[in-house]
């Protein structure tokens, strides 16, 4: 087992001793990340931390740390990048729960319902001063990768809060919104990884592109986790309540049997919390859900076809793993 925290399944690689390098590692970012919030200032450094604690999956670092080894994973800059984009990705979790009116994180109280929205916004802006502190000292096309990706990850943020624009289908909006919101960060997770150990360019490229379609997958079994689930260390249905359409949502609303009118009705928009029990119980018998999962099933195969185009070896094989995983831990 590699991954730490969380009570979702943990990703297994195949290769024992390829799996304890990736722990080895693993434990001196989880030094450096505790390092990035060791402030004099003891609100932000009790805030900071909080999350850090709490647990969580590390899925992005791992990735790096996987991808590092389509090259030499020797080289300076792939735990320092690892780190540097865990930290962008705890910042944006803070916000998100800002946004979400999220109660819990991780298991634990997220930052704005223990402390505040300012604290919880401020806290994340100091993840990300941290970040990029790191990402300089990577040198300046690095700070421009993680610029530009931040930038995407926003827009994917903001275009889910927006009504979706005229002529566009909703699925293709959504699918769009969560390449942004997620695929972009976990990209250039793995696209460092590939790049910091000196990979050659087209294998740079596919670790990118695997990035973002695992993102997708990721994000998309995350919210059939939101339905499907009590286990994932935050409220289920959070996202019904605040009326955030999901892919299930989605496709449940597209649905026309006179059967499911109710569960229309009730997902059209944000669901009253006297009534989450039974949007959940209608969503979880209908047939919108294993319609999402057929979706998330073409991304993983798109990652699953990606990974296998890459060069034979222990970083290959871990990436087919995560693929694997992405199957497994919605079910
Ligand atoms: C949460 O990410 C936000 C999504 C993209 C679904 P993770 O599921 O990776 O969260 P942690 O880091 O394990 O808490
Ligand atoms: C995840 O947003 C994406 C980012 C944090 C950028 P969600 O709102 O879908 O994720 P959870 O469910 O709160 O983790
Ligand atoms: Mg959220
Ligand atoms: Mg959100």
């Amino acid at each position: 087992m590699v991954t730490t925290g969380s009570a979702q399944t943990a990703l297994r690689f195949t290769d024992e001793s390829f799996a304890d390098r990736i722990r080895e590692s693993l434990e001196a970012v989880e030094e450096r990340l505790l390092k990035a919030v060791d402030t004099d200032q003891p609100l932000l450094r009790q805030s900071g931390s909080h999350l850090i604690n709490a647990g969580g999956k590390r899925f992005r670092p791992m990735l790096t740390l996987a991808c590092s080894h389509l090259g030499d994973p020797g080289r300076p800059g792939i735990l320092e990048s690892a780190v540097a984009l865990e930290l962008t990705h705890l910042a944006t979790l803070y916000h998100d729960d800002v946004m979400d009116e999220a109660a819990v994180r991780r298991g634990a109280a997220s930052a704005n319902a223990r402390w505040d929205n300012s604290v919880a916004i401020l806290t994340g802006d100091y993840l990300f001063s941290q970040a990029a502190q790191i990402m300089a000292e990577l040198g300046p096309e690095a700070v421009r990768a993680q610029a530009l990706t931040f930038a995407r990850l926003v827009r994917g943020q903001i275009n889910e809060t927006m009504p979706r624009p005229e002529g566009i289908d909703a699925v293709e909006w959504h699918l769009e919104i969560l390449s942004e919101k997620t695929g972009s960060l976990i990209a250039t997770c793995a696209k460092f990884g590939a790049w910091f150990a000196g990979a050659e360019a087209a294998t740079i490229a596919v670790a990118e592109e695997f990035g973002e379609v695992i993102g997708v997958a990721f994000q998309l079994s995350d919210d059939i986790i939101d339905i499907a689930s009590d286990q994932s260390g935050k409220t289920p249905g959070t996202d019904l309540l605040e009326g955030v359409p999901t892919l299930p949502v989605l496709y449940a609303l597209a649905g026309t049997d006179p059967a499911e009118a109710a569960l229309r009705d009730l997902v059209a928009g944000p669901v009253p919390e006297d009534r989450l029990d039974e949007a959940l119980r209608l969503l979880r018998a209908s047939s919108a859900l294993d319609e999402a999962r057929a979706t998330l099933d073409q991304y993983r195969k798109r990652a699953r076809n990606l990974a296998a185009s890459l060069p034979e070896g222990p970083a290959r094989g871990a990436l087919l793993d995560v693929c694997d995983y992405m199957t497994e831990r919605d079910s």
